[in-house]
Parts: C-alpha cells; sequence; structure tokens
C-alpha cells in the first residue's frame, strides 16, 4: 500500500485545497493530511487564519479524500510523521517548491502545480477590508506601520497629526497615502484610529474618535485618571464600539504562556517573583509604561489580591529614574526593578520548579523552565512576535467578525483594575 502525506492550513477552504486532496489520494492508496494548529501557524507568522483548527479539519474530511487526518503543531514535524506513518510520499503544492527535497533522503517528495488565481490570502482579503488611520504627534511610529503589513484585512494609509510638518514627515516615512492636520477630515471614512500620541493628548483623542463612532486602539496607558478611564469606556460601549489598549505586553504569546502556567501549577505555588525593566536599552518607552508593564506582571499573578505590605524606593535625576518595590502578598514577595542599568531578566520561583527569562522579558519569545524536583530544564520559544500589535490587530478583526464589543485579552475590568495597581503602587493611592 502507497501512503502519501500531504499538509496545509486548509483556511477559507477553496478550490486549490480540493484540488489538490483529490490529486493526493489519487497519487497513492492512503492518504494522511496534516492541518496546522492555530499555535504552530502563529509561530511561522501565519496569523491572519480565520478558521478554527476543528473547521479546518471539518473541511478536509468533507471532501472524503483523507483517510486519516493529523495536526502539525511544530517545526520540524514532518520528518518524524514520515518515519511514523511509514510515509512513501510527501505531496504538496508548487508554491513549497524545493522546500521540503530536505525529507528526500525519508521519502519520495512531489510538487504537483498549484490550482491558479486563488488562495486563502485572496479570499481572506475580499472577506474585510479595514480602513485605519495613526494618530500621532511624532516621527516614530513604534513599529505599528509594519505590524499592520502582518495582518490581512487591514489598510492603514492615513496619518492625522496636530502639527502639519509632523503628519507629513510621517506620511512620506511610512509610504502612507494621506496626511491630515484637520480631524474631522481625517476621520471621515475610517473604520479604526490607532492613536499613538504623548499620555497628555490620549484621552482627546479616543473620546473623540469614540464619539465619531470609531473603534480605537490607543497606546498603553490610556489615561492616568480613573474615572477618565471609565468614562470612555462608558462612550464604547454606548457606541457599540471597541476601545483597545495596546499594552502589547498582554498580548505575547511567550509572556502569557508562561503567566497560564504558574496559574496551572506547573511550578507549585509561588513564593517569589524577581524582575527588572532597564531603559538604557529602551529609551523610547516612556516612565509611564514602563510602570504599566512593571504593574501588569503583579496584575497577571495576583489580580486584585491586597499585598499586605510594600516598600518603594524612588530615586529621578533629569531623565532618569530608578525604581525598587518590593510587594510583599501572604504567601509570596514580589522584588521590581525599573530605571537605568538594572537587570532586565524575570524570574518566577515556586514550590516545584523556576520560569526564567534572561533579559528583555517584556520583549522576548522565549523563556525557560526549571523543575526541581527532576532538574530538568525545558526552554519555551516563539518566534514571528513582532512587538506585540499584530496580536491587538488580530483580536480586533475578530471581535469584528462575531460582532462582539467588548475587548478579551484587555478587558474593560482589567484596564481599570490595571490602573488602581498601578495607582496603588507608584502612586500610593489607597484604593
Ligand atoms: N494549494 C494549491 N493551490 C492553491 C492554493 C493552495 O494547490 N491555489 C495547495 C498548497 O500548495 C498546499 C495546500 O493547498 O499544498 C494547502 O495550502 P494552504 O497554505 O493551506 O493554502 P493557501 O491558499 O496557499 O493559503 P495562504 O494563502 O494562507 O498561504
Amino acid at each position: 500500500m502507497k501512503k502519501v502525506i500531504t499538509y496545509g492550513t486548509y483556511d477559507l477552504f477553496h478550490q486549490g485545497h480540493y484540488n489538490i486532496l483529490k490529486r493526493a489520494k489519487e497519487y497513492g492508496d492512503y492518504l494522511i493530511v496534516g492541518v496546522t494548529s492555530e499555535s504552530f501557524d502563529i509561530e511561522r507568522g501565519k496569523i491572519g487564519v480565520r478558521d478554527s483548527l476543528a473547521t479546518r479539519i471539518e473541511n478536509v474530511r468533507k471532501t472524503g479524500f483523507a483517510d486519516e487526518i493529523i495536526i502539525e503543531e511544530f517545526q520540524g514535524q514532518k520528518i518524524q510523521d514520515v518515519q511514523k506513518y511509514g510515509i512513501d510520499a510527501l505531496v504538496i503544492g508548487s508554491d513549497w517548491y524545493g522546500k521540503f527535497d530536505y525529507l528526500k533522503p525519508y521519502c519520495e517528495v512531489v510538487y504537483l502545480e498549484r490550482t491558479k488565481d486563488i488562495s486563502s490570502t485572496q479570499l481572506r482579503l475580499k472577506q474585510q477590508f479595514l480602513q485605519f488611520g495613526i494618530i500621532t504627534d511624532n516621527l516614530d511610529d513604534g513599529g505599528i506601520v509594519l505590524e499592520t503589513k502582518f495582518v490581512s484585512g487591514i489598510h492603514l494609509d492615513r496619518v492625522y497629526s496636530s502639527k502639519k510638518s509632523v503628519a507629513d514627515a510621517f506620511c512620506s516615512k511610512y509610504e502612507l497615502n494621506m496626511s491630515y492636520n484637520n480631524l474631522e477630515n481625517f476621520m471621515s471614512d475610517i473604520d479604526v484610529v490607532i492613536i499613538n500620541t504623548d499620555i497628555i493628548d490620549r484621552y482627546k483623542y479616543v473620546k473623540e474618535s469614540l464619539l465619531a463612532g470609531k473603534h480605537v486602539i490607543c497606546s498603553c496607558p490610556i489615561t492616568q485618571d480613573i474615572e477618565e478611564l471609565k468614562e470612555l469606556i462608558e462612550i464604547a460601549k454606548d457606541k457599540k464600539v471597541i476601545l483597545l489598549e495596546s499594552l502589547f505586553l498582554a498580548y505575547m504569546q511567550s509572556f502569557n504562556q508562561m503567566m497560564w502556567m504558574v496559574e496551572s501549577n506547573c511550578i507549585g505555588n509561588c513564593i517569589s517573583v524577581k524582575y527588572g525593566i532597564s531603559n538604557s536599552e529602551i529609551p523610547h518607552m516612556p516612565e509611564e509604561l514602563i510602570e504599566q508593564y512593571a504593574t501588569y506582571v503583579v496584575y497577571r499573578l495576583c489580580g486584585n489580591d491586597p499585598f499586605n505590605k510594600m516598600s518603594i524606593n524612588h530615586k529621578k535625576e533629569k531623565d532618569q529614574f530608578y525604581y525598587n518595590i518590593v510587594l510583599q502578598y501572604a504567601d509570596m514577595f514580589i522584588d521590581i526593578e525599573l530605571g537605568m542599568s538594572v537587570n532586565s531578566g524575570l524570574t518566577i520561583r515556586g514550590e516545584k520548579g523556576i520560569l526564567h527569562v534572561p533579559d528583555d522579558w517584556w520583549n522576548t519569545g522565549y523563556f525557560e523552565m526549571n523543575d526541581i524536583e527532576t532538574g530538568m530544564k525545558k526552554r519555551y520559544c516563539y518566534n514571528y512576535e513582532g512587538n506585540g500589535m499584530r496580536y491587538i490587530l488580530r483580536e480586533l478583526l475578530i471581535l469584528l467578525r462575531e460582532k462582539q464589543n467588548l475587548p478579551i485579552r484587555m478587558s474593560y475590568d482589567t484596564c481599570i483594575n490595571l490602573l488602581k495597581l498601578h495607582k496603588q503602587i507608584f502612586k500610593g493611592d489607597n484604593l
């Protein structure tokens, strides 16, 4: 019996998928189809996928060509599959020409001509196209323009700035189509406003955008005033639009997995957490954002639990600042250092294990787990993370597609609670 295997995402199942599956089946007697998992697609940079894994599997199953369906979950799995299932031939479309020749020592590798003029990418582009505009007050986009290119269905082509020269220069630097100095004109036919200004102006721009019925993605923190934040959230709800606070960290795959591992008790009860953020490596990261990142870790680990004691050591000279904060909770303590030249690692110590990122933990697709009981060290890596913006854009697209108005990762409760905690830690508020 000749066993054939083929792989794909099979998003928005189309004729090209049908044809290749048919021909792959005809190439042998038994066909195994590998469908990519969501995390594998994210890891290899394919993050605009619309259909869930279950839908994609179901669509492959319905063709009747697959004798067996498996899930492709990691780089390098194909070699394992070919050996495990005793495969005679890998059949794949010609867009992959040459890419799987490394399997030739294990099985025959056949590239079949791709069906012309159709692809999931094309279909995704046809389905939904959102018009984006960015409001800025400086020439640094913080990587936003590039990030929008990773998510299909988004078209960012205009910029507004209160300073005409900034709008014009930004427009030409990032090769956008139009620059505006008049807010009303800028907003006339866009769906989503990205607000990337100094914190002082954010509240005003968010409010105007929401009132104009636009969805908003705003730099973090949106405001440092809880009443203002609550007001903006109410306007968003009232206008049935989405307000997303772009705390990139909340969307970083590796950071989230680390937090979920703590929550699922992988390292046992937490004993201590130690981390730092050094602004000498990231001068563009404003102090309020550094504080928000620091607070978010506390929030993810302890939620709204009150801490018993806090000690804070703060120095500020010209543009430089330094914080050392120790928070004492019932069973653990959190030690945070922020500012010039501090160690930028993150270590979460539990009774059974340690999670650790050596440096730049807020911006790294990597962490390791040290199992104290067995002495085993395990590494977790994620590629193509960018700065996290692409996941915020993806969440927005999913919410819009499902006609949902409430953000998930940075839910409105999270935004409010985070700001409260921030004020407790950094402003000494006793809320
Ligand atoms: N395929 C094909 N003809 C097409 C599109 C896809 O033969 N017009 C084949 C691919 O070569 C691959 C399989 O279908 O063997 C699954 O491809 P997949 O990447 O899931 O589909 P695409 O439409 O290429 O998806 P995308 O646009 O997201 O890359």
